[in-house]
Parts: structure tokens; sequence; C-alpha cells
């Protein structure tokens, strides 16, 4: 089979090597993939939201699959595009894709659901924010409805805040919608729960908890991710039951009366307090870089997935797990979330010697004739495997040294709940 992935992040990188090793599997082709899928697949330089040209090399490919890592060309409608020219993808269509295009659409399924979730209002005009301030408790969070490139959250522990920052917003500060949520702040820990879903079943994908803060200790502006680690041990057995019964089971079938089941991965994003799950976000796609934690433990070929999915026979396969944890530090440039320098070279990537259970997911990074230099803010995925979240760490943090990339900087503390509070946890996880 020929294979299309849609996507140039750490997280496609993944993708692209766990598709690799599919038996089933005789070329990828990446959508434009990046300097390290490069060496595993046919990189293509194409806008991702230009579905026509993606359907002409899709055909020029004779691609028989395609798979989409990013959110945006899902909720673009890119699966829909796709079927109605006849083409196999794995990914929800364009209104199941609004779990996470509209946090209004997705709060409201749970509010005529009873899915647990952060008290709320929907606001599109300025008499609404001020009614909702005239009882609520600081801080309160702001919420664009539309995709924001991860900057449409905002924390507020002022009335004057909440009104800036909602005032933005309804003066168009992102081009995908101008109403805002208004939410109660949840207390707690938080965590991520992964299913892949067809028309008639979900299985499990995986537990991860991710740091969303650029610097250590949780503070600095939020990121797209800086390091993640699998599985997390806060996602006990009943805490797991309760996230199927009260959430996920609610949502899919809410969608499915809607008369548009939900397929693809489903990022279920939590707040847990007092062992209660508590929705804060659906993701309609991996995590970034969840998935370069999640994907180094999976055992079943990752093909014969998503071929499951696509016929909805989900139900009739085993995913099986390596019973390993999972730890990615993402190696950043210099500046970033803020402004940061691109084209920096980064020389001793071949020096660095990875042993099983080892590796390097590239993201940010392009060939400028024969060097690898970078070209975002994340840059590379350091991730390995192995029964202990210190030790796992530790080699983490020795291959960045030894890649000794000048322009670099990352976290060093990924993994500080696990690690901190007790390496030998005895809390139940099961996988
Ligand atoms: P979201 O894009 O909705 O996931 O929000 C981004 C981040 O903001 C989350 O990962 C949380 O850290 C934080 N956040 C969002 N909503 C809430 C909430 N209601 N209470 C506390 N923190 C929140
Ligand atoms: N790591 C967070 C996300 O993928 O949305």
């Amino acid at each position: 089979m020929n294979i299309g992935l849609i996507g140039s992040g750490g997280r496609e990188h993944a993708l692209c090597k766990k598709i690799s090793l599919s038996r089933l599997v005789d070329n990828i082709i990446c959508f434009p993939g990046n300097a390290g899928t490069s060496k595993i697949a046919t990189n293509v330089d194409v806008n991702i939201l230009n579905f026509k040209k993606i359907l002409k090399l899709i055909k020029f490919y004779k691609i028989d699959l395609v798979v989409v890592g990013p959110e945006e060309p899902l909720v673009k409608g890119i699966v829909n595009f796709l079927k109605k020219n006849k083409v196999k993808v794995f990914g929800p269509n364009k209104y199941a894709a609004k779990l996470e295009g509209s946090k209004a659409f997705m709060k409201m399924i749970c509010a005529q659901n009873n899915i647990p979730t952060a008290k709320f209002k929907i606001c599109n005009k300025k008499k609404q924010i001020n009614d909702f301030l005239k009882n609520c408790k600081l801080p309160v969070v702001v919420k664009a409805d539309g995709l924001a490139a991860g900057k449409g959250v905002t924390i507020c522990d002022t009335k004057k805040k909440v009104i800036k920052h909602s005032n933005e917003i309804l003066m168009g500060k992102f081009a995908s919608s101008k109403k805002l949520i208004l939410e109660e702040f949840l207390e707690g820990e938080e965590a991520s729960y992964f299913v892949i879903v067809d028309n008639n079943n979900f299985k499990f994908f995986g537990t991860a908890q991710d740091h969303k803060r650029v610097y250590e200790k949780d503070k600095g502006p939020n990121t797209g991710g800086m390091g993640a680690y699998s599985p997390a041990p806060i996602v006990t057995k009943s805490l797991e039951k309760k996230i199927i019964s009260k959430i996920i089971k609610p949502t899919l079938n809410a969608l499915k009366k809607k008369k548009n089941p939900y397929t693809g991965f489903l990022y279920v994003g939590l707040m847990i307090k007092k062992n209660e799950p508590y929705l804060i976000e659906y993701n309609i796609r991996m995590g970034d870089p969840e998935c370069q934690v999640i994907l180094p433990r999976l055992k079943t070929d990752i093909i014969k997935i998503f071929e499951k999915a696509i016929f909805n026979k989900l139900q009739s396969i085993k995913i099986k797990w390596i019973k390993k944890k999972s730890m990615t530090i993402v190696l950043c440039s210099r500046g970033y979330p803020g402004k940061y320098k691109k084209n920096s070279q980064i020389k001793n990537l071949n020096k660095v010697k990875l042993s099983k259970g080892d590796y390097i997911y590239h993201a940010g990074t392009k060939y400028i004739d024969d060097k690898i230099v970078s070209s975002g803010g994340r840059v590379l995925n350091i991730t390995s495997i192995g029964n202990n979240f210190l030790k796992i760490r530790k080699k983490i943090i020795s291959n960045i040294k030894r890649l000794g990339w000048k322009n670099g900087f990352h976290r060093s503390d990924i993994g500080w709940r696990v690690i901190n509070k007790n390496e030998n946890y005895k809390r139940h996880f099961k996988r």
C-alpha cells in the first residue's frame, strides 16, 4: 500500500516512523513532512489547505490511504473533500471536527449531555460578558471559540483582564471566530486520554501528560508542548471508567444522533480533581508531543488499525502495547514561543548513536543542501522508553548534550510530577 501523510511536525515524524514499520506499506508520501520524514518517505512540498492540489498528488502517487496529522485541514473539511473524491482517509469529518474547531460547539455538546466540564457562558456581545462578570469567581478563563494556534486561551485574575481579552476576540483578533467562551477556572491535575474511534466502536489509545509552559517549574508562557510522558499514572482504572462513561460515550452518542458519527483519533484533555474527570478540551487528532511518547509503546501494526477503523471494524482488533514507560523532551529554538532564529545548523545528529528504544523525531527541521537546519520553534523531540522515568529522562538529556546544538534549549524537569513524587509510585496503572 502507498500511504499519504499530511503534516510536518514531530507528531507526523512519529506517525511516519510507525507507518514505515508496517509490512503492509510500500511507500509513504508526506505532505510536506520534514527533514526526519525525508529519510523514510518522499516529502512533497504543498500547502496542506490546498485540497485540490493534494488530491492531484494523491492520484499521481497512487496513494491508497491518507492519514491527517494536524487539526486545521480536518476542521476545514479535508475528510469530506477526499471521501467525495473516493479517497480512503482516516480522520473526522468537518462536522465532527467542530469538537476542536469550535469550543462553543463542544461546550453545547457537554451541556446537552451532562458531560462534566467547567461552568461557562458563550458570548458574542459585551453585555453577555458584563452579565457573566456580575457573579463569577476569579480567575476566569477566556477562550476564543475557533482555532487559534494555541494562543486562544487566557487565564485572567482580574475582571479588567477578562474584559480586555474578551474585547480583543469580539473585535476579530482570531480570524476563525469572533465568539468567545468565559469559563470557571478548574483546579486539579491535567491528563490526556486518547481513543481511536470508528462509526461503531472505540479503543483505548494511550494516556499522557504534557508540559505546556516554556520554562522549568511550569513558568512562563504557554507553548505547543515542551515534553510529555506516557502512561499518565493519574489515570487509574476507576478514573478511566468515569472518563469513558461520563465523557467519551455521551459525546460519541451525541454525534451519532446528529448523523455525523466521529471517526479518527480523539484526544480528551482532562482536569482531574478528587478522582473525578472534567473535560477541558477535545482535540480531533493525536497530540504533539503526546504522539511521540505514545507511538513508541504501540506494538500492533498501525496500518492494520487504520484499516479496521476505516471499515468500522475496530472491535475485531486487539491493540497491544509495550509495557514500558516513555518520555520525550522537546528541543526548541532559543526565543520560542516568541521570536527565534531560523536556519541554524544542527551539526551532530549523525554522531548521536541511538540505542534500541531511543528516537529523535524531527519537527521544525529541513535540509539546506546537505545540512539539517532548524525551521521552526519546536525543532526535535528526543524520546526514550524504559522502566523508570528518572533514568529515561537522564538518558534523553545525555542525548541532547551529545547533540550540542548551540541555538537550542529544553526543559530538564519533564516528568517532575511522577519523578519527584515517587518514581515507584504504588498507584495502580495497568498499561
Ligand atoms: P485548551 O486550549 O482549552 O486546552 O486550554 C489550554 C490550557 O489552558 C489547558 O491545557 C489548561 O492548562 C488551561 N485551561 C483551559 N481551561 C481551563 C479551565 N477551565 N480551568 C483551568 N485551566 C484551564
Ligand atoms: N500538546 C497539546 C496538543 O497537541 O494540543
